[in-house]
Formats: structure tokens, sequence, C-alpha cells
């Protein structure tokens, strides 16, 4: 009877049901069902104030939030000199991701270990539909990698077909509990026109799903491209100037245009740029319902790195900007412009970069993150002023939350809401190394970046499962069944 609408009351048997009201009802049948852990004296990051306080889990719920709680507990966490958020939610990773025959570093074993750690208790990683393959056997495949996940993870399907095919499954999909999309305007094999996205938004708007798209004009780079190469241009830098500001605008310019046309949201991933932020202001000015990802590497990198001689870690699409574009981008964080910060985690070791050593067309495009996304945007936006706490916790986790599907359940510390809970302090300056990072790769692109704070202890589905910053309990996360989005730009 899965996906029957149950009423209170109504008698089913567990044996017959995995979901009901989005939670796993199989899972919730795991050690530590009736756990109580308090957290004492933190600073409690609501959704529009933060308020010194306790809270208090018992099994996988938060049931208790606000003003002094005295209550027995199997476990008591001293939050005084701590931030309490909502878990993390990373709304762009890409774990065990083939790309030709390179694999990514980082499996979903790995990178959740790295993204726990860092805070994140909710990643959302994109399963790739490639050519000829249905979207089940994508959402099949990437059910099979994400087991023994270290936290809760979810999927968007990143789609490389749009036909009859493909959209009859979309509902297959919904009823999975995958309710966002990707499309791509770049990577051959993944290449789809503005025709089909301009089809696919308007398909999806009905069903109050959202397609995320990578904004990028691939004609006009690939002809930059064969330009650089032509004039021996090939080391890494090439690549930044390959893909300049305006071929990022472009794409955004597209879809802005097509969602209008379709009349349907708007999600641009990974933006980059003032020009691509400044046509998305506009859009939204002509009363238009967008979306807007950045990842911290546009915020805290530059394109002068391509310089170094490790330059080709930093080969990502989109690549590194200038210091104009970070401040654009956190000024409009601050005013509420960006609605979440997602990593773009995909990691390659040095040995798979040096494909490219020769022509930086050939190496493979991504960098980590996935442990390092809460401490940088604390350092650089909260740290540096341009945000408060209260904004972080929207950017890191509520809104995420919300447009996917996932509120009130997650994003929110509220009686009710999963126990998925960060214990942030921000008294605690580190340097971000590769070696010391969880994931499983040789380098960062934050290689040396000196952190003000971190997460200290991580609740996850009501478990301790990081404490003082080390992962004690592994291997812990579950898959988050999604609702359809919330569209709250509506
Ligand atoms: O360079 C990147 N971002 N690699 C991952 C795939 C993508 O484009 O998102
Ligand atoms: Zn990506």
């Amino acid at each position: 009877i899965k996906n029957k609408n149950l009423e209170d009351g109504q008698i089913i048997f567990l044996k017959d049901v995995r979901f009901f009201r989005g939670y796993d009802i199989m899972n919730m049948q795991q050690e530590g069902m009736d756990m109580r852990i308090l957290i004492k004296n933190a600073s409690l990051v609501f959704e529009d104030r933060v308020e010194k306080g306790d809270l208090l889990t018992e099994g996988q719920r938060i049931v208790q939030v606000g003003g002094n709680i005295d209550a027995p507990a199997d476990q008591v966490i001293d939050g005084s000199s701590c931030f309490v958020f909502p878990g993390f939610i990373d709304t762009h990773t890409h774990f065990d991701l083939e790309v030709g025959s390179t694999v990514t570093a980082d499996n979903f074993v790995t990178g959740t270990k790295a993204a726990v750690v860092g805070g994140t208790t909710t990643v959302l990683d994109f399963a790739t539909q490639e050519r000829g393959m249905t979207l089940m056997e994508a959402f099949h495949k990437w059910e099979n990698k994400a087991k023994n996940s270290s936290c809760n993870y979810g999927f968007h399907m990143a789609m490389s077909e749009w036909n009859d095919a493909r959209i009859a499954e979309v509902p297959l999909m919904i009823e999975n509990g995958v309710t966002s999309f990707k499309m791509y305007m770049v990577y051959d094999n993944m290449r789809l026109s503005d025709g089909v996205m301009y089809e696919a938004i308007k398909y999806l708007a009905k069903e109050d799903c959202i397609i995320g798209i990578h904004c990028e004009n691939d004609d006009i780079l690939k002809a930059r491209v064969k330009e650089l190469k032509a004039a021996g241009k090939t080391g890494s830098r090439y690549h930044a100037v390959s893909r300049p500001n305006i071929v990022e605008a472009d794409g955004v310019g597209r879809l802005m245009d097509a969602a209008y046309l379709a009349g349907g949201p708007a999600w641009v991933v990974h933006l980059s740029t003032k020009e691509g932020l400044a046509i998305a202001r506009r859009a939204r000015e002509r009363g238009q319902e967008v979306y807007l990802e950045s990842c911290p590497q546009y915020l805290v990198l530059e394109e002068s790195m391509y310089d170094a001689s490790d330059g080709a870690k930093f080969i990502m699409s989109p690549p590194l900007r200038s210091k104009d574009d970070q401040e654009a981008l956190l000024k409009a964080m601050a005013a509420g412009e960006i609605d979440w910060i997602g990593t773009d985690h995909c990691s390659f070791t040095m040995a798979q970069k040096a494909v490219g050593k020769d022509d930086f067309s050939k190496t493979p495009n991504g960098g980590t993150g996935v442990q390092n996304r809460a401490e940088i945007v604390y350092t650089r936006a909260v740290k540096g002023g341009y945000l408060d706490i209260v904004e972080m916790g929207q950017l890191l986790s509520t809104r995420a939350a919300k447009l996917f599907g996932l509120y009130p359940r997650k994003g929110a510390l509220q009686a009710g809401s999963d126990a998925d809970v960060v214990v942030f302090d921000p008294e605690a300056p580190h340097v971000v190394h590769a070696a010391t990072n969880l994931h499983n790769c040789d380098n960062s692109p934050y290689e040396g970046y000196e952190a003000a704070g971190k997460a200290r202890d991580v609740l996850l589905n009501g478990q301790l499962v990081v404490e003082n910053g080390q992962l004690v309990a592994p291997g812990k996360g579950e898959y988050v069944h999604r609702d359809r989005c919330g569209r709250y730009r509506k």
C-alpha cells in the first residue's frame, strides 16, 4: 500500500509500508530509537532569531526546544559557548561520479564522513541518468552507491534526455522522493538544448518539482578552448580564460528567458559571477521565481590561483573568479538574494588531474569542499561582517529544506523535527588541510585556509555521531524521501 494516502488511526502492517508522511518507517526501527540527548545552555539558532536555551531529542526527533529543560537524558551536551543549528544541508555533491573512465576519489562512504564532520547532516547528490539509461536505473544505481553513508542523503536526478519515455518516469521519481532535477548546458554527454529546458521547466513546475541548470555557453567556451590551444596556451589558468564571466551570464540569461516563457521556476546551480547575478536579479524584478545557489569556492578563492604549481586542483566549472565577483556574491547573500550554498564537491586526485598537464581542457572538472562549507561560510561571511548567524542557518539549512521538500522535518529547530542538529563552536580556529580532512582526496582547494570556527558535535537522526570533531558513529545515514518542492518564492 506504499504511496496510498494513510489516515491517522488507520491500521497498517509495517511489512507493507515503507514511507509514512515522508518518514522511512523501516529505518525508524534502528537502534537508538529511545535515546534522549539534552543540549544545555546553547545559543539556539531559529529561523528568525537566536535564543539562549536547551534542546532535547528523543529517538529520531527533537521533542523540546528553548528555555530551561529539566528532563532526564541519556547524554547531556554542554552547549554554552556554541551555536546550535538545524543540521546543515549540502544541496550539491557529486560522490562516486564517473566522468568517462575516471571516477571521483570520494564515494558515498568517504564523502559523507567528511560531510558529517563538517556539520552537514544531509547531502543532495546528483544521480546521473546517462543516455540510454532510464531514470529508475539511475535511481537504483545511486541507491546502491549510497549504502553505508555517514550522513542522510537524497538525490536530484541529472537528466541527459527529455523524451516521452523519460517524462513518463517523472511520477515514479516523485513517488521515490526525488522531486528535483538537473540539466546541463555543457558537457557533450549531458548537454541539452534551451528548448528542452523550456519544456522541462514547464512540465516540472506543474508537478511542483524544480530543475537546476548548469549555466554556461558551451559553443563559445569550446571555440575559446580551441583558440587558446592553437596559441599554445594550455596551462591551468587558461581554463578560466576559456570561460569568462559572460559565458556564465549568457547561460543564466537563457535560463531566465526560458523560465519566463515557461511560467516556471528557475534554479541556477553554482552561481559564480556578478553578471549572472545581475541578470537573475532583473528576472526577479520582472516577477520571476528564481532560486540561486552559490558555493564557498566563489566566496574565498580567486582566478589568480590557477597560476600555482598545483593550479589543476582549481579546475572546476564554472571557474574561479575575481575579488569583485566574491564581493558581489557576499553582498547578495547579505541581501537575501542567494538562497543557499552547496559545495559542488567533486573530488579528483592530483594524479587524475595530471591528465590535463599539457592541455587544461582534458583535466577532470571539480574540486573538494564537502567538509569545509560551514566553517568557510562562517569565517568569510559571518566573521567577515556580511551575515548574521540567523542568515547563516538560512543559507546552510533552512531554505534548502524548504525548497527541496524537507521542511519542517529538516532545516528547523522545532519539536517534531528530525534530530539532525549541529553544535557549532564559533571560537575554534584551525587550518584546513587535505590531509586532515576525512575526504578521500589528496588535495583541497582550501589548503591552508584559516577557519575561525567549526562543527563540534553533530546529532544525526538522534544519535551523537560527531563528538568533539571526531566521527564516533559512522554509517548511520538514511535515505531522505523528499516531498514536492516548497516554492517559497512563488
Ligand atoms: O567542475 C565541476 N563543477 N564539476 C562537477 C560537475 C558540474 O559541472 O557540476
Ligand atoms: Zn556540480
